[in-house]
């Protein structure tokens, strides 16, 4: 197998970095607090809590579910990969849509199972017939690359075909938009939710996510799971992370004003933009690959990442489909982005 390839992780200072979809702004103050109280008490010698019963409390208040709904993971890919051992059987069938997260054709592989990706239409929408019979099928929402997201009817219609095999919504980019399947659980009995703390919550670095599903369902998740998959410092940092629901509006707003403002500046530019419910902006030149954008963008130190697919949507060219992913950074980040590409272009 290929192997999954993460987005580039340069040890340059200087660089500015805006290919892997990180908040550029710092977690909550109170996660620093909440790190070092860790570190500070006896709890290091002590193994962390196994289902993270205190995140699963705060996470529950601030998202109106059970804390029995909630599976926690070493990163939103820990619960991903948590899904496909506990559904996909070897040789069975995973499915996606593309262009998407390639992450998930690697699980396939990693399970020895197979794997359909279904061709979004062009107006980034799900094609109008999606075949049923795979055991195991993720949808992320917003997706990934194009930062678009599918309608909660289309997400119903799409999780009734499937059952009773799952549909999992990965929602890593969620708060960034205006609706989550959070609402559609409740009836929804073979929806799964994935989220991870890595993107609005600025920590990347700590590896947390967690899955919302029905309790009967997490109780059978339970057991595929290292037992001991979260940390002592990354459970008290996703503890007060999510608790400070203040700091995160305040720094979700920040990124959507950058985010309306980076679309229109590189739509004067000349990019195909595609409108972004995200933390990140899909851009495409339709006469032209961007790579060499890419490549003179990264020698003046500034790192966007390339996507490159074998197919792209529907309505789109036969062959390969590329474009730029660009995350949402600072104000000053981004001028200094629109700057270079002017004077590359
Ligand atoms: C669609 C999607 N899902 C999941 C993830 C993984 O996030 P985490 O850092 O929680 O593993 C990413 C990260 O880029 C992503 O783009």
């Amino acid at each position: 197998m290929a192997g999954y390839v993460p987005g580039e992780q340069l040890n340059d200072p200087d660089i500015i970095k805006l290919n892997t979809n990180e908040n550029p702004y710092p977690p909550s103050p109170r996660v620093f607090e909440a790190i070092h109280a860790a570190l500070t008490s006896n709890s290091l010698r002590k193994y962390p809590q196994p289902l993270g019963d205190t995140f699963r409390r705060a996470a529950g208040r601030v998202l109106n579910v059970s804390p029995d709904s909630i599976l926690i993971g070493n990163g939103s890919d820990d619960i991903l990969t948590i899904l496909t051992r506990a559904f996909v059987p070897e040789d069975g069938l995973m499915a996606s849509a593309t262009p998407s997260y390639i992450l998930y054709r690697s699980l396939a592989e990693i399970q020895g199972a197979r794997f359909e990706a279904h061709r979004f239409t062009d107006s980034w929408a799900l094609a109008e017939s999606w075949p049923r019979g795979a055991d195991l099928t993720f949808l992320p929402n917003p997706n990934s690359p194009s930062g678009t997201v599918v309608d909660p009817e289309t997400i119903v219609r799409l999780a009734q075909t499937l059952a009773p095999t799952p549909l999992v919504l990965d929602e890593a980019y969620s708060d960034f938009t205006t609706w989550s399947g959070l609402e559609l659980l409740a009836s929804t009995p073979n929806l799964i939710i994935t989220r991870t703390l890595s993107k609005s919550y600025s920590l990347a670095g700590i590896r947390f996510g967690f899955a919302i599903a029905a309790p009967e369902l997490v109780r059978e998740l339970v057991k595929v799971k290292d037992s001991y998959n979260c940390d002592v410092l990354s459970l008290a940092a996703a503890t007060a992370a999510i608790e400070d629901q203040d700091y995160f509006r305040e720094v979700r707003a920040k990124i959507i004003a950058t985010r309306t403002r980076m679309t229109q500046e590189l739509a004067a530019q000349g990019f195909d933009v595609t409108p972004s419910h995200s933390n990140f902006v899909w851009c495409r030149r339709s006469d032209r690959s961007v790579k060499p954008i890419y490549e003179e963008l990264k020698r003046r130190k500034i790192l966007v990442r390339y996507m490159s697919y074998p197919t792209g949507p529907l309505g789109a060219p036969e062959g390969a489909y590329d474009g730029l992913r660009v995350s949402v950074g600072t104000d000053s980040e981004i001028d200094n982005l629109l700057r270079e590409l002017k004077a590359i272009l």
